[in-house]
């Protein structure tokens, strides 16, 4: 296996109305579906709009009508990992793991969904990602996942909630040797930015993006395009975020 498809935020209802969710996640899923055929998946958090088993087995169900790959999950601002957990022992979600490794890169995948000080923000169990960090083999390339993203980016109102640990975060990531990506969620937009031998790149929403134009208050843009991020893994790791048109 040497793809990885990220898809973030989708925010699933299972029943839409004027929400869009399961609309717009069945597009982007079809479109992987035909590009590819062998891939892991990681949904990078806020799986779901309200965190209740009817809303996370409706979205297992549905996703498992288009595919059939290897998936994990980590949660986001709005979800529930201890009913995440719960369903996924009982084989009724995602698996939910530290660390898997997939073709010879280490994939860590990593919880923020502790509130933050603001609504909507997150934290990270520092002391528990030290001990995630001793099984990382030194050699091999590493892939992070996390849905918040650990530094200011966006919007006002956004950069408020952020990772609120984030600035001690960065500094205990920086000691992981060959870390190639950390793939963040949260933000609902496409940001890009790399520092020394890492790319810190987001996951548009399978849903819908956020203007980051207006600093205010949330806004969404519902003609922005949703779409997903697929990572190569070889040797090195490349990546390419595709979008579509948002119908
Ligand atoms: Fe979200």
């Amino acid at each position: 296996m040497n793809k990885i498809i990220q898809i973030s935020d989708s925010h699933f209802c299972a029943s839409d109305k004027s929400h869009k969710s399961r609309e717009h996640l069945s597009a982007v899923l079809e479109e992987i579906n035909r590009r590819y055929d062998n891939y892991v998946l990681v949904f990078s958090g806020d799986l779901v709009m309200k965190p209740n088993q009817e809303h996370y087995l409706a979205l297992y169900r549905f996703i498992r009508e288009y595919t059939q790959s290897e998936a994990y999950a980590i949660p986001g601002n709005h979800d529930d990992i201890s009913l995440m957990r719960k369903l996924a022992s009982q084989d009724e979600f995602f698996p939910i793991q530290d660390i898997v490794e997939i073709n010879n890169t280490d994939v860590v995948l990593l919880d923020s969904s502790t509130p933050g000080e603001h609504l909507g923000g997150g934290k990270i169990d520092l002391a528990h990602f030290e001990k995630v960090k001793m099984k990382l083999r030194k050699e091999s390339n590493k892939l992070v996942f996390i849905h918040h993203p650990p530094f200011k980016i966006g919007a006002e109102w956004f950069q408020k909630i952020c990772l609120d640990n984030g600035e001690r975060f960065m500094e205990s990531l920086s000691q992981i040797d060959n870390l190639k990506y950390l793939a963040y969620g949260h933000c609902h937009n496409y940001f890009v930015k790399e520092s020394g031998p890492t790319v810190f790149l987001s996951c548009p929403s399978s849903w819908v993006q956020f203007d980051h134009s207006c600093d205010e208050t949330i806004r969404y843009d519902h003609d922005r395009e949703i779409g997903f991020n697929v990572f190569s893994l070889s040797d090195e790791i490349s990546h390419e975020t595709i979008t579509l048109p948002v119908s």
